[in-house]
């Protein structure tokens, strides 16, 4: 797996996006709009998914990455948390057989602490069971934080490097709760908000950015599509000019 920095080196730019990370909102807004619960709209975004990971794996996509719940999620309702606690067990419990025989691995990052110890179980299991599959690596990222996500490398790091003064990107970045994923290509958010919210804060440094307005639970194989065909047309130059990358394109 290649894993250039995009900040240390220069990466090349794949035609089909080699990792994708997703921010999927809009769930509640579509049950609303529609005079449902919310939860409606949560449920309806997990079948997405399932139509999402299935779309990726077959454009060859190998790294997706979803954004299910924030650090900052806990801010919500406590019977919309619970409920949604309760949705993640559920789909674990029906997805995993299903992943596991499409040859998906499964990772899901974050602080996991905070989740019961039943749900902790049920995650290292699943994480267990799909461990050595070859296919696309699907990471869900739970109570996870862009900025926990840094603190906690460095406070590994300067465990790994005891009385450290000097370190280098690199010494921070493989303590990264997704060292085994290169950065991501696309990112795409749905829901119309435009930001960033907490997510891969220090991996979306070079990521080209998608905002859709399409709500999550609505976004299918045709979304995925219209996202990579944006992707493809961008000019991706890490700080170079435009006619540097010419130059490149045309001796390769
Ligand atoms: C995203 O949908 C799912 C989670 C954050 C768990 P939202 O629940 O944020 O939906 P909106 O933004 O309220 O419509
Ligand atoms: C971001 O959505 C987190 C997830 C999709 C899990 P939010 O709906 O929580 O984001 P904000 O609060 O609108 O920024
Ligand atoms: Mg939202």
């Amino acid at each position: 797996m290649d894993l250039t920095s995009s900040t240390q080196e220069i990466p090349d730019a794949p035609l089909v996006p080699r990792h994708i990370a997703i921010i999927m909102d809009g769930n509640g807004r579509w049950a609303t709009s529609r005079y449902l619960p919310r939860v409606t709209g949560h449920v309806k975004g997990v079948e997405a998914v399932r139509g999402v990971v299935q779309a990726c794996a077959e454009r060859g996509v190998q790294f997706l990455t979803l954004f299910a719940f924030s650090s900052e999620n806990w801010r919500r309702p406590a019977e919309e948390v619970s409920m949604l606690m309760r949705l993640f067990v559920s789909a674990l419990e029906r997805e995993v057989k299903r992943m596991h025989a499409n040859n998906i691995r499964l990772k899901i990052v974050g602080d996991l602490t905070r989740f019961d110890s039943n749900l902790q179980k049920m995650i290292e299991e699943a994480q267990v069971h799909t461990a050595a599959n070859t296919g696309l690596t699907l990471t869900v990222c739970a109570n996870y934080g862009g900025r926990w996500d840094v603190m906690q490398a460095t406070q590994k790091m300067m465990a790994a490097m005891p009385g450290i003064t000097d370190f280098s990107e690199e010494d921070l970045a493989r303590h990264l709760v997704m060292a085994y994923a290169p950065e991501p290509d696309l990112f795409i958010r749905t829901g119309g908000e435009q930001r960033i919210s907490n997510f891969l804060l220090w991996q979306l440094a070079y990521a080209e950015l998608y905002f859709t307005d399409t709500y999550w639970p609505d976004f299918d194989a045709a979304s995925l599509d219209a996202a990579i065909l944006s992707y493809q047309q961008r000019e991706r130059r890490f700080g170079r000019t435009s006619a540097q990358v010419q130059e490149v394109r045309k001796a390769s």
